[in-house]
């Protein structure tokens, strides 16, 4: 099945930080495939802006090269490739001085939509935004789009936050999680509210508990200076395994709108319960047959940052009370993997004889890779001896079921378009920000006070021994990893 392309209306985007990382790996390659597919109008234009010196041809075959080093799709039709080139213009630009933002002024078109995308330090917005507002360049309809980290605690976000609103109104911010722009998380929205079969389960009557896993198998290279001032519960709990929550514990939006959307996710955030500190493990890696460890990539030989997470949180509201969620995340662990695993009660009374290590009935929503569902079911064990059950799985592969093996999509191509649409659905709300950082900044400072040392667990393994006790002692068991 191809996928229908709705042709946006022409811009001018605008993307600080044009040397970057972000850039090279995501930003640049998502606009391209936009561009290639026939979504981008022809005259849309992407305006490059960074501080190196440089003219619109050098920033031009920069981007072709990293087109062919990070395009995951071919870049063989060299005039498709060549007519996207030419969409691209460069401005050097001092973020937090005066040079350039005059240049950048006059090469902006007056009459299209306008978009400027902060793929910076945090510590720059303030002083973007500013500059794009002292200059005339930010007009009552254009759009900001900030990164993350969105933040540090909660007071650094009202801080951003306040910087941001100085110069732009809430609906102009577009502050990205890509989680969002996910295919599979999206169609957990789908799953939700487009099948009556699941909402009449889909409460604590029902779901005994949910557990949410993103595993990573990758560990930090490369990354350990960021990575130990944040830590797991920074970099990854407060946004993305935040939102994958949100958008399942949720109740129904009345549309399928930004605000109504958005309204939902922020009261599943401040309807959750403390976590008490025996409710929280966090780990550290550790090397492994000679592979590395978490502090060799760190400044800092006695790092007490945490590289994995695992929690249970309760949710006080009448849908879930008595349901818990386990949340679990971490670097160097055995697989990547990223799913949704909701598991049903036992029916009220069994007839059958009890079947060992029976599992029960679960709703498996696979994230990546493999993305899709699986739903386990009881059935009998075939045969005529005897009346013996067996669980088996109903499996969808989406990418199977809908033929799309050819066309992935990355979650930030869909975003930036997103942006451009003007459509904030996706986009996490300043009140959303902060209210996760509410609930998370006592976390933190509690092991701070408690000088908690994280533990330690194998690299390549599932985490430490302590993130199985958490479920142990209620019963349960999180599914493997790998
Ligand atoms: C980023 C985190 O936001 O998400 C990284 O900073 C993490 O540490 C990454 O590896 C995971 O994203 P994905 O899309 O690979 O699951």
């Amino acid at each position: 099945m191809v996928s229908r392309v709705i042709p946006v209306e022409t811009f001018d985007l605008v993307v600080f930080g044009a040397t970057g990382d972000l850039w090279r790996r995501k930003i640049l390659p998502g606009l391209y495939h936009r561009f290639a597919v026939g979504q981008m109008p022809d005259d849309a234009r992407i305006i490059g802006v960074a501080r190196s010196d440089m003219d619109r041809a050098a920033f031009a075959e920069a981007a072709r090269h990293i087109l062919e080093d990070f395009a995951p799709r071919s870049v063989d039709d060299a005039d498709t490739l060549s007519e996207f080139l030419q969409r691209l213009d460069y401005v050097s630009v001092e973020a937090s001085a005066d040079r350039g933002w005059t240049e950048l002024a006059q090469s902006l078109r007056s009459d299209v939509i306008r978009a400027f995308y902060l793929s910076v330090s945090p510590a720059l917005f303030g002083p973007i935004a500013a500059n794009l507002s002292t200059h005339g360049i930010a007009t009552p309809d254009s759009r900001i789009v900030v990164e993350k980290p969105f933040g540090h605690d909660l007071k650094s976000a009202k801080a951003l936050n306040a910087d941001l609103r100085r110069c732009f109104e809430e609906r102009q911010i577009y502050r990205i999680d890509h989680y969002l722009g996910k295919e599979t998380v999206q169609n957990l929205m789908a799953l939700r509210f487009a099948n009556a079969l699941w909402e009449p389960l889909w409460n604590s009557t029902h779901i005994d508990h949910v557990q949410i896993t993103v595993a990573e198998s990758l560990g930090v290279e490369g990354r350990g200076d960021y990575y130990d001032a944040s830590g797991a519960m920074r970099d990854m709990v407060q946004n993305h395994l935040m939102q994958l929550l949100c958008l399942t514990a949720m109740e129904p939006p009345s549309k399928f709108r930004s605000t109504a959307v958005r309204d939902e996710k922020l009261k599943v955030i401040e309807a959750l319960e403390p976590v008490q500190q025996d409710d929280i493990v966090a780990g550290q890696y550790r090397a492994r047959e000679g592979g590395d460890s978490f502090r060799d990539h760190t400044g800092d030989p006695d790092s007490r940052t945490e590289s994995f997470v695992a929690m249970k949180l309760t949710i006080g509201n009448w849908r879930w009370a008595g349901t818990p969620f386990y949340l679990r995340t971490g670097k160097k662990l055995r697989t990547r993997r990223s799913e949704i695993a909701v598991v049903f009660r036992d029916p009220p009374h069994m007839i059958f004889p009890k079947m060992e290590a029976r599992r029960g009935n679960a709703m498996i929503i696979r994230l990546q890779p493999d993305e899709g569902i699986t739903l386990r079911n009881t059935i009998k064990e075939p045969g005529p001896g005897g009346f013996r059950l067996t669980e088996v799985s109903l499996d969808m592969t989406f990418a199977d079921a809908l033929d799309t093996h050819a066309e992935p999509q990355d979650a930030y191509e869909r975003l930036i378009m997103d942006v451009i649409r003007g459509d904030q659905t996706l986009f996490m709300r300043g009140d959303e920000v902060e209210a996760a950082w509410a609930w998370v900044d006592p976390i933190i400072e509690g092991w701070q006070e408690a000088r908690v040392t994280p533990a330690p667990y194998d690299a390549g393994s599932s985490g430490p021994e302590d993130a199985l006790m958490l479920l142990h002692r209620d019963g349960r068991r999180w599914r493997e990893i790998g």
